[in-house]
């Protein structure tokens, strides 16, 4: 077939940009999984401005997370994520990542569900355990067994983080291949073209 013949093929970018309106893309799920080193690189990639619900919550309160645990409380923090969420997706189109414990509000996940397309970045408890260790500053997991608590957690959140539009396996690959397939997916369900074959690393990360 001579060049002329081929398709036009538009970047994938254009189509999901259309396709999201102001709707804006919303990553979930666990400490450690990688929502806002994959959430910059893909808000990159779709030319949108990346937000992290936790340096907003640290700029809205005027201290940090663990402060904010410490001297008022996780109720009290709670509902500043929540308020902080629902302002950042009236702002959309935006590459939104939250912590780890929003999505568990269903008040949180309505309006990320009316606004936004959600993406579950799915990480077994091993990944998680490795990479949560590297930092000190999560209130969450300040208790004599963190690992026990990782286990008790994720296995509250999990049925709720599935209840988010798509999913896609975090794992220790390079994260530009981890964007590649958040761009593959959104393509597919705002587009509906057909996503790539997940590859053998992938089907047995998500099972
Ligand atoms: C939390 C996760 C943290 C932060 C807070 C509570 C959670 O965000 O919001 O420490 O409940 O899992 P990350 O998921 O970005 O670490």
């Amino acid at each position: 077939m001579s060049d002329a013949a081929l398709p036009i093929q538009a970047a994938p970018e254009a189509d999901i940009l259309s396709a999201l309106g102001t709707r804006s893309v919303v990553l979930v799920g666990m400490m450690g999984v990688g929502k806002s080193t994959i959430g910059r690189r893909l808000a990159l990639r779709l030319k949108l401005p990346f937000v992290d619900a936790d340096t907003e919550i640290e700029a809205a309160a005027g201290m940090t997370i663990p402060e904010i645990f410490e001297q008022h409380g996780e109720p009290h923090f709670r509902d500043g994520e929540a308020r902080v969420i629902a302002r950042l997706l009236d702002g959309g189109p935006i590459v939104l990542a939250t912590g780890g414990g929003a999505f568990m509000r269903e008040e949180t996940r309505d309006r990320i569900a009316g606004k936004a397309i959600s993406i579950w970045l799915r990480a077994d408890h091993d990944v998680i355990m490795r990479r949560v260790r590297r930092r000190a500053d999560r209130p969450l997991l300040q208790t004599a067994d963190p690992e026990g608590t990782v286990t008790r957690l994720l296995t509250e959140r999990e049925p709720v983080y599935a209840k988010a539009d798509l999913t896609i396996a975090s794992r220790d690959v390079p994260h530009d291949k981890i964007v590649e397939e958040c761009i593959d997916i959104l393509r597919a369900h705002l587009c509906g073209e057909p996503a790539a074959e997940p590859s053998a690393d992938v089907a047995s990360a998500v099972r």
